[in-house]
């Protein structure tokens, strides 16, 4: 699985993006440690709480199916599905990333004409908190 595979299943996900709220479609495609991918799309919601993003969707997807292990995530985002700027995952969706992963997981931002970076969970969210804090 190549980053740009990856980027281009995170632009495919985008398409089932449920947001009649904000128009801001966004997509996720998340890589196990064993090579599979898990989609995600974020899914708005008139009470605007229970709104899920679109990486919190693909983790949650890859965790009910018995998955731990992740190596890398791409996420687009931007208005109908036009990538026209890097979009760097919210606060909630990073810790949710340190859960399961450690610094070194991967965070590819796409956007359009193929551009990307690829940043750490590190750069994201340094001096987390994690299980490690309240582990014996
Ligand atoms: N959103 C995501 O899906 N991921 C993020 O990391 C940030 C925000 C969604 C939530 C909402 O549907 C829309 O983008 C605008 O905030």
């Amino acid at each position: 699985m190549t980053d740009k595979e990856l980027i281009d299943l995170a632009k495919k996900a985008a398409e089932n993006a449920y947001v009649p709220y904000s128009g801001y479609t966004v997509g996720a495609a998340l890589l196990t440690e064993g090579g599979k991918v898990y989609t995600g799309c974020n899914i708005e919601n008139a009470a605007y709480g229970p709104t899920n993003c679109a990486e919190r969707t693909a983790f949650f997807k890859a965790v009910s199916e018995g998955e731990r292990n992740f190596t890398k995530i791409a996420v687009v985002g931007g208005k109908a599905l036009n990538f026209a700027d890097y979009f760097a995952p919210c606060g909630v969706c990073r810790q949710v990333m340190r859960e399961f992963c450690e610094d070194d997981f991967i965070i590819l931002l796409g956007k359009n004409d193929n551009k990307y970076k690829s940043i750490t969970l590190y750069e994201l969210l340094p001096l987390s908190f994690s299980k490690n804090n309240i582990s014996e």
